[in-house]
């Protein structure tokens, strides 16, 4: 049997049905607070990671599905390479353009024999590409042209890569030689990554499309992210985020504390909404590019006595990125860790006063918050203001979403700067805690109606019933009419209906119909017009 593949998994109903209230209320969410969607690509090139989200962390430096998307003829390789084995000759480049489809380049050159020679570099000496060559060749010969600047013989030599460790020459029956020569003429075209997180994609969507232009910008999304982790409960290596970006110019307001607070303040509406109690919101500001650069001066000199007797991976960040030390999960570390500086003690007067700022509105509007100083996220990306939504219920994997500033990620891609603003919540975890909750339970909607043909001819009447009934609003299952009535009464119960109708030559004939309520086993008459009010004011 083939499997899913581990630390990825189906969704089946009726679990989907969870997944899909959590998303219509997150829609409505997000549309109160005026964020449109976004949909970008589910793999971008890899380097939007790196430089985005930071070569150190642990997403990128270890958690990345990254692949070379095939490998290119190198032209300029093997033209290279030709002109290396022929140095000794002279040769002139005097043409270059593509006559077609796989031939990659046409030279002229005379060698000290006055042998004129139009070489064409090709990945394969196919019958196109002798027959183009062949036809190039014919413009030089004959009657003097602007083409024909030639007075001897005109020759084609068509060079490809050769397989094997050695440069070969042959020579075709209308006197086209075929030079092979071995080396290396591939290069991989791109290096792809299935993205880890969408803020970098939205950020990069941001810049490739103006987004400037429309000034602040409010982006909401929901898909799959993808991470090499360790499978465990609430961690998977294809999970889905539900997350936001509020990102445009500082003159459009983007940098303003009233964003964060507003985020926060409808993450707190967005979970109140679906029903989730006891979170805890973590907040912490990581400070500005200058606060951080002072705080990881600090942590180097911190780290500088001590990273000898901590993990690998610490040693090589006390010096290439000491912020991400507080990332390690090493249980011996830990002791050393908490005696690092903390990042309160390097804020500059402006991130304080833009923290503060954040909280007083968050006190304002009745949002609960702890600070957190140690809370300073896995990605690069951030500045200012760092949060994180915790949930008891989750276990080991508690945090629910995620979150944070990010004012200089749009220049770090390359583009004008853009203050931003978002955040990430694990639908996977989501979903976990709602199912302990009791909303969760009544999002299943069952049918209303299981709809029995009985005997032959009858599905064509019951579909039409069917139909009836379904434009009415209610959720109607249909059954066969090869099915005996003990069958359709097995069927209707194993499909959760509340009632069943059976739709016989009888019944369709008075145009009134046998509606027995499966629970309760009472049965009535109903007629054709009535039957949809009947059921839906049961329910
Ligand atoms: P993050 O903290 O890496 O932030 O991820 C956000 C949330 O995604 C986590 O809190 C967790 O609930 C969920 N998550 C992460 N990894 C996994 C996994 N392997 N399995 C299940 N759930 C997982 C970001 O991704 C940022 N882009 C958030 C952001 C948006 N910051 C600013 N804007």
């Amino acid at each position: 049997m083939i499997k899913a593949v581990r630390g990825t998994r189906d969704l089946l109903p009726p679990e989907t049905a969870v997944w899909n209230f959590v998303e219509s209320v997150v829609r409505d969410v997000f549309r109160a607070y005026n964020f449109q969607e976004i949909r970008t690509p589910i793999f971008e090139s890899t380097e939007l990671f790196a430089r985005g989200v930071g070569e150190e962390t642990d997403i990128v430096s270890k958690e990345m599905f990254t692949w070379e998307d095939g490998e290119r003829f190198d032209r300029r390789a093997l033209v290279d390479a030709w002109r290396r084995a022929h140095a000794g000759k002279s040769f002139e480049e005097v043409e270059s353009y593509s006559p077609g489809e796989g031939i990659t380049e046409l030279e002229c050159f005379y060698d000290e024999t006055h042998v004129a020679e139009i070489v064409m570099f090709s990945t394969r000496a196919d019958e196109a590409v002798l027959n183009a060559l062949a036809e190039a060749v014919s413009k030089f010969v004959g009657p003097p042209s602007h083409f024909n600047h030639f007075s001897e013989t005109v020759r084609g030599r068509l060079v490809v890569p050769s397989p094997v460790p050695a440069n070969s020459e042959s020579m075709t029956e209308d006197g086209i030689v075929i030079e092979k020569l071995h080396g290396a003429f591939h290069k991989s075209s791109q290096s792809l990554t299935l993205r880890p997180e969408n803020t970098a994609g939205a950020v990069r969507a941001y810049i490739q499309h103006d987004l400037e232009k429309r000034g602040l910008n409010k982006l909401y999304y929901i898909g799959p992210q993808f991470r090499r982790e360790r499978p465990q409960k609430g961690r998977y290596r294809q999970f889905y985020q539900i997350g936001a970006e509020v990102i445009g110019p500082a003159s459009a307001g983007s940098e303003s504390p009233a964003r964060d607070a507003e985020l926060l303040e409808m993450l707190a509406t967005l979970l109140d909404r679906l029903g989730i109690t006891g979170w805890t919101l973590e907040l912490n500001s990581v400070g500005t590019a200058t606060d951080r650069s002072a705080f990881n001066e600090a942590l180097r000199k911190a780290l500088d006595p001590v990273k000898d007797k901590m993990c690998g991976d610490c040693q090589r960040r006390a010096v290439t990125n000491p912020l991400r030390v507080f990332d390690c999960k090493v249980p011996e570390d830990q002791p050393i860790i908490e005696t690092l500086p903390r990042i309160s003690q390097f804020l500059g007067e402006d991130s304080r006063k833009h923290f503060e700022a954040v909280q007083e509105i968050l006190k304002s509007v009745g949002v609960p918050f702890t600070l957190n100083d140690r809370l300073v996220r896995g990605l690069d990306y951030y500045t200012r203001t760092a949060f994180e939504f915790t949930h008891g219920a989750l276990g080991a994997q508690n945090a629910i979403l995620g979150g944070g500033r990010y004012d200089g990620l749009s220049e770090a891609l390359g583009g004008p700067a853009a203050p931003g603003i978002g955040f990430a919540i694990g639908e996977d975890r989501l979903v976990m805690s709602l199912q302990e909750s009791a909303a969760a339970k009544d999002v299943v909607r069952k049918p209303d109606a299981y709809v029995a043909p009985l005997g032959a001819g009858m599905n064509a009447e019951a579909a039409r019933l069917a139909r009836e009934l379904r434009r009415q609003d209610l959720v109607v299952e249909l059954g066969d009419e090869t099915f005996r009535l003990k069958k359709s009464f097995e069927a209707a119960t194993k499909a959760g209906a509340k009632y069943i109708l059976i739709v016989g030559e009888n019944e369709v004939k008075a145009e009134a119909f046998a509606l027995k309520n499966l629970a309760t086993g009472e049965q009535v008459s109903v007629a054709r017009a009535e039957l949809a009010r009947s059921i839906l004011s049961s329910s």
